[in-house]
């Protein structure tokens, strides 16, 4: 079988740039914005929930994208990887059209995982971060129909096709309740006709 065609960045933001999303993130991160999984658009499979994570989408908290560092910060990387992932491979390339886009923050700790799912898009960014030093293990991506796995790393971009199975091993924490797990930030990338 042929790999998955996906595009893997590493060190994307500055120490700068860092502080202001993890202090954003950190604000999200409280009882009264992030969501259980039936709320933060799980996947199901057999009318099952397969998520165990925390969740909102940005849409929910801000009235104005350009209040949202994260917003502003990852639309200014992804006008960048975008292109970049779509001369990957020849099944990418209208991901170079994408004209809706989504933004929802997820916060994994203990033994919180997602398990092989498809998302409902037209490819699917994941940006990853931790507070450093990491308090936790696990949290690692598996492209489940090739077993290709990208390790869990702080300040990490994945971009790949929505029709790629895929899974995130859970996380071991040691840490619980200060919100220093392991936050993603999931951008789902459409082609919506207009
Ligand atoms: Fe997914």
């Amino acid at each position: 079988m042929d790999k998955v065609p996906y595009l893997l960045k590493r060190d994307v933001f500055s120490d700068e740039e860092l502080r202001l999303i993890f202090d954003e993130l950190q604000f999200l991160n409280n009882s009264y914005l992030m969501q259980p999984p039936k709320n933060s658009g799980s996947a199901i499979s057999d009318g099952n929930i397969i998520k165990n994570n925390k969740g909102v989408f940005l849409r929910n908290v801000y009235c104005r994208e350009d209040a949202s560092s994260i917003i502003r910060l990852l639309k200014d990387r992804l006008s960048d990887y975008g292109i970049q992932y779509s001369k990957l491979h020849i099944a990418n390339l209208t991901a170079a059209d994408t004209n809706e886009i989504w933004f929802l923050v997820s916060y994994y700790e203990n033994e919180d995982c997602y398990k092989p799912h498809e998302d409902a898009t037209f490819a699917t960014a994941l940006f990853w971060f931790n507070k450093e030093p990491q308090k936790f293990t696990g949290g690692d991506l598996t492209f489940n129909n090739t077993n290709e796995v990208v390790e869990y790393k702080n300040n990490t971009c994945v971009i790949f096709p929505g029709w790629a199975r895929h899974s995130v091993s859970p996380v071991y924490f040691d840490g619980e309740g200060d919100r220093e797990g392991r936050y993603c930030v999931t951008v789902g990338m459409h082609i919506v006709p207009k």
